[in-house]
């Protein structure tokens, strides 16, 4: 009988093999063919011919001077697939977006951006962003988030479109306080869409970065920043948003999926979010960032740096025309 059971073990183990990997944080993932991959599924892609890369990266044409403080390029979470699949990560929980969730909404979101002064075409935008594990209540389903969001569409005639990137610390969903790197969008004022692959669109071509995986390591205080950088932009042939982070290109968004950002974005904005669920009628612990104002300077606070748009040449220029948004939401018309 104990042999039996031990056969079964092995045999199962094999089974499993085969599809669920484990990813360098420790995260179940299935590697997935990535011709079946769920986006496949979504009622726009049914005839969408996967690309295996973007036809061209957009044109650096700005140069940044090294500024005094150590950076480095922060790590990913990577799984170990075989060739011609692309690791998913088994979630802990279905993250579901039901209030609008961006710049302009609604209380228990706050946020800390600048945005572009006036609409333009935009056909991408990059930043490095440097990551912390920013403190989030305990037992709390709250989230605080550190990202770029490129935008059209308006709220008063519902058609917001959104392709949203960045870090992510959400315990309640990652059932840990890791900084996770995460991707969102919606076609519709956020009726739908969703976080990294848990509902079709996305298209992923990485076989081997985890979507929703941790970061590491996270900026040290006072010490070397850890940043990620990130990169949107909209293939000129094509018209699908790529996306890539550091070196490594990890998927699109096809211009199927869109309407409004079937074209352009018109606006991209840069910063942070937090929900607060204000319990025992006071804020709570959640933080953002570090938690910390940006007096305090670069090692204490976080950061977002050489921000730059895509022009309609596919240029990267960097952007001169940000403006501050309030940081409570309520404060904003
Ligand atoms: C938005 O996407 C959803 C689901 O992916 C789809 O059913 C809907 O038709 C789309 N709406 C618009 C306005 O493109």
């Amino acid at each position: 009988m104990a042999y039996l059971i031990v056969v079964f073990v092995f045999l199962s183990l094999i089974c499993s093999l085969g599809r669920a990997q484990t990813s360098a944080d420790g995260d179940v993932v299935d590697c997935v063919n990535k011709y079946k991959q769920k986006a496949f599924e979504h009622h726009r892609l049914t005839n969408h011919k996967l690309q295996e890369a973007p036809s061209e990266f957009p044109t650096i044409t700005e140069s940044y001077k090294k500024g005094k403080w150590r950076t480095k390029e922060a790590q990913l979470s990577t799984a170990q697939c075989p060739q011609g699949t692309i690791p998913v990560r088994r979630d802990g929980a279905t993250l579901t977006r039901t209030e609008p969730d961006s710049p302009s909404s609604t209380p228990g979101h706050e946020y800390a951006l600048v945005s572009t002064k006036s609409p333009s075409k935009i056909y991408g935008a990059k930043a490095k962003i440097n990551v912390w594990a920013s403190k989030v209540e305990e037992g709390s389903d709250e989230m605080s988030i550190g990202q770029i969001w490129l935008t059209t569409g308006e709220y008063k005639t519902d058609n917001v479109n959104t392709i949203e990137i960045g870090y992510q610390v959400y315990p309640m969903f990652y059932l840990d306080n890791n900084p996770r790197l995460f991707i969102f969008w919606t076609n519709d004022t956020y009726k739908s869409g969703c976080y990294n692959l848990q509902c079709p669109g996305f298209i992923q071509t990485s076989g081997s970065i985890v979507l929703g995986g941790s970061i590491t390591p996270i900026s040290s205080f006072g010490g070397s920043q850890s940043e990620i950088t990130v990169l949107v932009w909209k293939d000129p042939k094509q018209g699908n948003w790529w996306l890539s982070i550091g070196s490594l290109v990890i998927g699109y968004w096809p211009a199927e999926l869109f309407r409004e950002l079937g074209d352009y974005a018109t606006t991209v904005e840069y910063g942070g979010e937090i929900t607060n669920s204000l319990t025992s009628g006071r804020h709570t612990t959640t933080e953002m960032g570090t938690g910390r104002f940006s007096d305090e300077g670069v090692g204490k606070v976080s950061y977002i740096r050489n921000m730059e748009f895509v022009d309609y040449k596919n240029n990267l220029k960097s952007i001169e025309d940000l403006e501050r948004k309030p940081t409570n939401p309520n404060e904003q018309a």
